[in-house]
């Protein structure tokens, strides 16, 4: 069928009450994108000629998601009347008048469902010539959804929810998974005869099937093969189970693609990650946003990592990375903190308990202990002494600082900005740098030591001290 005949309707305007969240359902975050992020991904990936979101709770901040990331989406608010029914039918009047396609309904909570399933679906509706086709899953536990009425014959009747259900409807398994999809002129025409006459007073979507039934139109229902594609987030325990199996998948697929992780259970990748082969991920890695590892990489055990690329070889070791990029054959950690703009170059070091922020390290070089490394930029093959500060903060603005190449400086160093270290340069342990080191010099302003000889034996007598000191001695 042609794009253009085709409309995915998904409905976000419930309110969610079950989080318990000040925070809408829908933008609830799953794998690095909110749950209805992944539902219009899909819906995107369908290549249907109109995608339309429904909202009405905190319309603002979501149609502001939807706007930002899915801009070809055009989004239709629900007015007052309550209901799955009038949700779509206010999805309906977002479609040019005359648009007679096929009509796909989805929900935002339901993130995993996927193309080939609705592809699937999509097929055997057109194939029959249905009027709608309803997506279902036998479950363990069907409390809660609506119950799937089939005659002895199996041939689908109605759809009746949890609350309006009597005993024997409450003992079915099968149930509405929520997906549909509706031919456009029949939904439009069995949804102006649906009612609200039920126990929670709303325009029920499901009543439109048996409406269409009723009008002598064909209506199927067919049964999911695997129930976690259809899968709906009612509350935060629904929430972490849906994420727990998402994650196991995105684990799995990399582990295929030859990735080697040594812990699924506790590593966690965000589905927009990018990871190349022979990447191996200790145990307790989480991997988020647009991170990328290239091949050969190791990462972890427990890094978490945020928009930050990885070159081949390199190897990240307990520490938290946002917004870097890591060189290729470049060793990080263990215990390090890469802040946003921190760039190292190949092979280049990030030792442990360091802290860099805005900081262009070169190739080879290594700044491998103890030190912050802020607003720099340090050529290649220089090292950083331990212990050094890059004070880039006067109390009232930030300044910036230039180390050569093959620099040495000392151990506990500050480094004053602004400031530049020449090529070749080299300072001494612990000075204060506060003026520019020309190319080749030694810098040092360390006050020199005194010794004031036997101090500790006439000034503290008696002490353990001043004992081993006359020991020593004599
Ligand atoms: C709905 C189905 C039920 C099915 C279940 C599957 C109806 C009447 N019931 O029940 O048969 O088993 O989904 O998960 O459709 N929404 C709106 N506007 C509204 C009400 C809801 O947009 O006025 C949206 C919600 O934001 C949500 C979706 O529709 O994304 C489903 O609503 P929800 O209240 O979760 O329906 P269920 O009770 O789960
Ligand atoms: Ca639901």
């Amino acid at each position: 069928m042609s794009e253009q005949r085709l409309a995915v309707i998904v409905l976000a305007a419930g309110s969610g009450t079950r989080m318990r969240s000040a925070k809408p359902k829908v933008m609830h975050e799953l794998a690095g994108l909110p749950l209805l992020g992944h539902v219009l991904a899909t819906a995107t990936s369908l290549g249907a000629a109109h995608v339309v979101p429904v909202v009405r709770h905190q319309k603002e901040l979501i149609s502001k998601y939807i706007s930002a990331y899915f801009p070809t989406a055009v989004i239709a608010e629900q007015d007052d009347v309550p209901g799955t029914g009038r949700a779509v039918e206010c999805g309906l009047e977002a479609l040019p008048a005359d648009f007679d396609g096929a009509v796909i309904v989805t929900s935002g909570d339901v993130p995993l469902l996927d193309v080939p399933t609705l592809e699937s679906l999509l097929g055997e509706h057109l194939a029959g010539g249905y009027a709608a086709s309803i997506l279902t899953a036998v479950v363990e536990d069907p409390t809660g959804y609506g119950r799937i009425i089939r005659s002895n014959d199996g041939k689908f009747i109605q759809i009746v929810e949890h609350r309006d259900a009597d005993a024997d409807q409450l003992e079915i398994a099968e149930v509405n998974a929520g997906v549909y999809v509706f031919d456009a002129a029949n939904l439009r025409s069995a949804l102006a005869k649906v009612g609200s006459h039920n126990a929670q007073g709303e325009k029920y979507l499901t009543d439109a099937a048996a409406e269409l039934l009723h009008q002598g139109k064909r209506v199927q229902a067919l049964a999911v093969a695997d129930n976690w594609l259809v899968a709906g987030i009612n509350d935060r325990v629904q929430l972490a189970e849906v994420a727990a199996e998402l994650n196991y998948r995105i684990c799995e697929a990399w582990q295929r693609a030859g990735v080697t992780i040594q812990d699924a259970g506790s590593t966690w990748i965000d589905v927009t990650v990018q990871l190349g082969e022979d990447v191996t991920l200790l145990a307790g890695t989480q991997l988020k946003g647009l991170t990328h590892i290239s091949a050969g990489a190791t990462v972890g055990p427990e890094v978490y990592m945020v928009d930050t690329q990885v070159a081949e070889g390199a190897t990240v070791v307990k520490s938290h990375v946002t917004g870097s990029i890591i060189g290729a054959g470049a060793s990080v950690g263990p215990f390090s903190f890469l802040r946003a703009g921190t760039e190292l170059g190949a092979d280049g070091k990030i030792g442990t308990f360091v802290e860099t922020k805005n900081a262009k390290i070169g190739a080879g070089s290594k700044v491998p202990h103890l030190s912050y490394v802020g607003d720099a930029t340090i050529g290649e093959q220089s090292n950083i002494g331990a212990g050094t500060i890059f004070a880039n903060y006067d109390g009232v603005a930030k300044h910036s600082s230039t180390v050569g190449s093959h620099v040495r400086t000392g151990s506990h160093n500050v480094f004053v900005a602004p400031i530049t270290i020449g090529d070749g340069a080299y300072t001494a342990a612990g000075t204060v740098v506060r003026r520019n080191v020309e190319a080749g010099d030694l810098a040092m302003n360390v006050a020199p030591q005194r010794n004031l000889a036997d101090w500790v034996i006439s000034k503290r007598p008696g002490t353990k001290a001043a004992e081993a000191a006359h020991k020593a001695k004599n």
